[in-house]
């Protein structure tokens, strides 16, 4: 049974193409490389023995995507991750957001339907609930007006699988991820960022590397144990494992909807010195950082309940905090070898 990844050689991607090789399905990879390496596809190969079949190519390109779809037109789902996710890009680059996460979302279902393709996994994110009003958050929860065009795209996407399952007979789920961190425990793959990272995970590991002086903790004033704000950190190879759970429970007809909507986090918050802590404790050093304002953007704190994705695919997250920290750590060490 083949499946087609989009976004493949990516973060959370890789991690999901090693797992779904585990398991035995074959693979097959459509990445553009903007944001990821084609020497991903090598590791995964090392990590599993198998090598997915790679094809570089831009899924916003009609033609291409149709032309993708020709050559593996007997496909037993689709994994969609290919995405642009940098939130405060999106708010510079609106346009390019909406043209490249809407466009290749298009395609890609324009060319299940023209194949008789069913199955699609979607990528989207905890970001589509903004500022909860009560925790945790539900996938019943409503969806408030969106903070960025990132999450905007996240929300439309959802509603334009939505109605494409009712129109052209495709079956979906989309996983709503809070944050995920961590890499595999090969430290052959994880998190590559360009540039300084935005995301906490990656700026705590490069400045206990030494690549950047000191973290900026940002907010220290908000409604929360210590101040600083609380996310849901999930590992990524749990968040992996669940897409293969979603993908089979399409394969095997065991969805109560044609298009289902699970959250991904482990159902615990974490603060961001929670965090500090926990890295600290497994690194067995201590961090450089300092107080500082609130992000603009940032909202106070948000957790899932997980509550229906455990019982309904029978799949909890296992890795807890510091599990996370020390495999986002020896990532980071990994990659200062290979420099
Ligand atoms: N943080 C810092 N210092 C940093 C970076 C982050 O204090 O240098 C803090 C943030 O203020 C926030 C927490 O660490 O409180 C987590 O921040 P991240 O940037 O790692 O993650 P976000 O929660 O902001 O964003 C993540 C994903 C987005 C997604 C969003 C949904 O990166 O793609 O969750 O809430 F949209």
């Amino acid at each position: 049974m083949k499946i087609l990844v989009t976004g493949g050689t990516g973060y959370i991607g890789s991690h999901t193409v090693v797992e779904l090789q585990n398991r035995g399905y074959d693979v097959v990879i459509a990445d553009n490389l903007s944001n990821s390496y084609e020497y991903v596809v090598d590791r995964i190969e090392q990590i599993t023995g198998k090598r997915p079949d790679f094809h570089r190519i831009d899924l916003t390109h009609k033609e291409q995507t149709a032309d993708l779809f020709k050559q593996h037109s007997v496909l037993s789902g689709v994994i969609h991750f290919a995405a642009f996710k940098a939130v405060g890009e999106s708010m510079e680059n609106p346009l390019d957001y909406y043209r490249n996460n809407l466009d290749s979302l298009i395609n890609v279902l324009e060319g299940m339907k023209n194949n008789s393709i069913r199955n699609i996994v979607f990528s989207s994110s905890c970001t589509v609930y903004g500022q909860p009003d009560e925790l945790p958050v539900k996938e019943t929860s409503p969806i408030k007006e969106a903070w960025s065009p990132y999450g905007n795209t996240k929300q439309m996407s959802e509603d334009i699988i939505r109605f494409a399952v009712n129109a052209h007979g495709l079956k979906s789920i989309a996983l709503r991820y809070f944050n995920p961190i961590g890499a595999h425990d090969s430290a052959l793959i994880g998190e590559l960022p360009l540039g300084v990272p935005n995301n906490l995970v990656p700026f705590i590991t490069q400045t206990a590397i030494g690549k950047r002086k000191s973290l900026k903790v940002f907010g220290s004033d908000y409604n929360t144990h210590d101040g600083t704000a609380i996310r849901d950190y999930i590992h990524v190879v749990d968040l992996a494992q669940a897409h293969v759970v979603a993908i089979d429970r399409m394969i095997d007809n065991r969805s109560k909807l044609d298009f289902e909507i699970f959250n991904l986090g482990t159902g615990n918050g974490f603060s961001v010195l929670d965090v500090v802590k926990s890295f600290e404790k497994v690194a067995g050093q201590k961090l450089n950082y300092e107080l500082t304002d609130r992000r603009p953007g940032d909202i106070e704190k948000v957790w899932a309940d997980t509550s229906f994705a455990n019982a309904e695919l029978g799949w909890s997250a296992k890795r807890n905090i510091d599990d996370m920290m020390r495999s986002a750590w020896k990532w980071e060490l990994a990659l200062s070898d290979n420099k």
